[in-house]
This record gives structure tokens, C-alpha cells and sequence, in this order.
């Protein structure tokens, strides 16, 4: 049974702060270049904003927030900036966690974790069991993902335990093998960094969530860009396929007398 109810199939019930948050950390590499120092610089600075990213949602009651860290596609970057962040990975798991821990967040990776180096896959590991427990913020980092690859291996993760349902797949059997299954699709959308694209991130959960551009490259995105973000959401008319007169509140019926 799927726990959260899917923007297609149902009308997912919504309110002014989002429940599930989920970023594309762009603009690292640009913010470093303007200063004249290395990419790997902004990644650097990148992570200080994830933590007060997670500050905020934690003082905002968000429930759930996914960072977008590496793609599948980030492979193809020179091998010295794929390593130095493959490093700063390992750095950042390692020192973060007892924060994390300390405030209630839980962490998960979700993506093709295979092809990262086997202490990078136990680090991870670890890091998920040592968080696994708590539910005040579900943080999930996306690395080595792509929304491609999540609904093929979730395709074919289905098709190979249910052969016997062949005719009859609906969205809820694919959405139960999905990277995300344990979150509510996003309600919020945001790419810092002022492309505005997708970049193979979460292509089926995105499917009505708010999508949220802005020109602010990730390193200098602070609680007040943040904040902007949520004020342009709590704006949005979330119709879901509806017209507006069907959300409007209905006024009471004037009494004949008046
Ligand atoms: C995003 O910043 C971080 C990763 C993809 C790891 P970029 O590294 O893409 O920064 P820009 O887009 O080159 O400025
Ligand atoms: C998307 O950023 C991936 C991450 C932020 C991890 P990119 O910088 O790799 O995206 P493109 O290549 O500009 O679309
Ligand atoms: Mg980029």
C-alpha cells in the first residue's frame, strides 16, 4: 500500500509551508570562478548553506528535504573535480552525521550508490543506520541519481517480483519501487543558479510540484533566499488539474431577508 497519495491519482491535501522540499544545488563551481578560486571552493562553501538549509526547514517544520548532490551525468566532469567531490563526500558524512543525530534528522542516500568507492557505500550505510530512528526531518541526498535511471530499475525491480500482474501495473505498484517511496512528492521545487531545467532529477515525483528559479548561486543562497522561496510558494494556486472557482472558499448564501 502506498502511504502518501499520488498529485495524479488523487488530490494530495496541501498547506501554506511545504511538506517535502527538493533543491538543485547549482551555481558551486560559478560562484568559486568569480572569486578566482577552484570549483572545488564552492562545493565547499555549498555544503555550509546545505547545513543552513536544513536549519531552516528544521525551524519551518518541514518534514522532508532532498538536496540533488551529484547526477549521473556529473561523471562526465574532469576526473580531479569528480574525486575532490567523492572526497568531500566522505569528509562531510563523516563530520555532519553527530549533528544530524543530534537534531532529530534522519538521512538517506538514494541513487545507483554501486559505483561509489566500497568505503564511500559503508560510510553511507552507516550514516543511514545512525540517523535510521528519528523523524523530525527526513533528509535525503540524491547521489549518483538520475530520474531515468529510478524509474527503470524501479521497472525492472517490479516486473521481476510481480511477473504475474504483467497486464495490469498501475502507478502505485511502480511508485512502491521508487528511490523516494518513503516521501510524499515534492511540493517545492527549487534550482539555484539560474538555469531552469531539470537535469534529470526527480522526473515522476515532479509531476505537480511548484517549480522555484532564481538567479542566486547556491553558495550565497541564505535563510532569507530561502524564505523568498517559501513566500512565492505559499502564492501558488495548486490546482491539480482543477479550475480555480472549484478551490475558491464558497461564500455563505445570503439570507432572503437582507
Ligand atoms: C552544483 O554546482 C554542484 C554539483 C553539480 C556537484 P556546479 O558545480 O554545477 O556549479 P556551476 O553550475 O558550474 O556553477
Ligand atoms: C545538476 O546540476 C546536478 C546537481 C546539482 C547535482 P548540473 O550543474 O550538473 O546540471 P547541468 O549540467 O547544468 O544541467
Ligand atoms: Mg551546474
Amino acid at each position: 500500500m502506498a502511504i502518501f497519495a499520488s498529485s495524479t491519482t488523487d488530490v494530495p491535501l496541501t498547506s501554506a509551508v511545504p511538506r517535502h522540499v527538493a533543491i538543485i544545488m547549482d551555481g558551486n563551481g560559478r560562484w568559486a570562478n568569480k572569486r578566482l578560486m577552484p570549483r572545488i571552493a564552492g562545493h565547499h562553501r555549498g555544503v555550509d548553506t546545505v547545513r543552513g538549509t536544513v536549519k531552516c526547514c528544521l525551524e519551518r517544520g518541514i518534514e522532508y528535504l532532498t538536496l540533488f548532490a551529484f547526477s549521473s551525468e556529473n561523471w562526465r566532469r574532469p576526473p580531479e573535480e569528480v574525486s575532490l567531490l567523492m572526497q568531500l563526500f566522505v569528509r562531510v558524512l563523516q563530520e555532519e552525521v553527530t549533528r544530524l543525530a543530534r537534531n532529530g534528522v534522519c538521512l538517506r542516500v538514494v541513487g545507483d550508490l554501486g559505483r561509489f568507492d566500497p568505503h564511500l557505500q559503508s560510510l553511507i550505510r552507516a550514516s543511514e543506520r545512525r540517523t535510521a530512528t528519528n523523524d523530525r526531518l527526513i533528509l535525503t541526498v540524491a547521489a549518483n541519481y538520475g530520474g531515468r535511471w529510478d524509474i527503470l530499475q524501479a521497472l525492472n525491480r517490479m516486473l521481476k517480483e510481480h511477473p504475474e500482474k504483467r497486464d495490469h501495473w498501475d502507478e502505485e505498484d511502480l511508485t512502491l519501487y521508487l528511490s523516494m517511496h518513503f516521501a510524499p512528492e515534492p511540493d517545492l521545487f527549487i534550482r539555484t543558479g539560474g538555469e531552469q531545467r531539470i537535469s534529470n532529477f526527480l522526473l515522476w515525483q515532479l509531476a505537480y510540484s511548484e517549480l522555484y528559479f532564481t538567479e542566486t548561486l547556491w553558495p550565497e543562497f541564505d535563510a532569507r533566499a530561502f524564505d523568498a522561496a517559501l513566500t512565492w510558494y505559499q502564492q501558488r494556486e495548486r490546482r491539480f488539474g482543477r479550475t480555480s472557482e472549484q478551490l475558491a472558499p464558497r461564500l455563505p448564501e445570503m439570507s432572503s431577508k437582507c
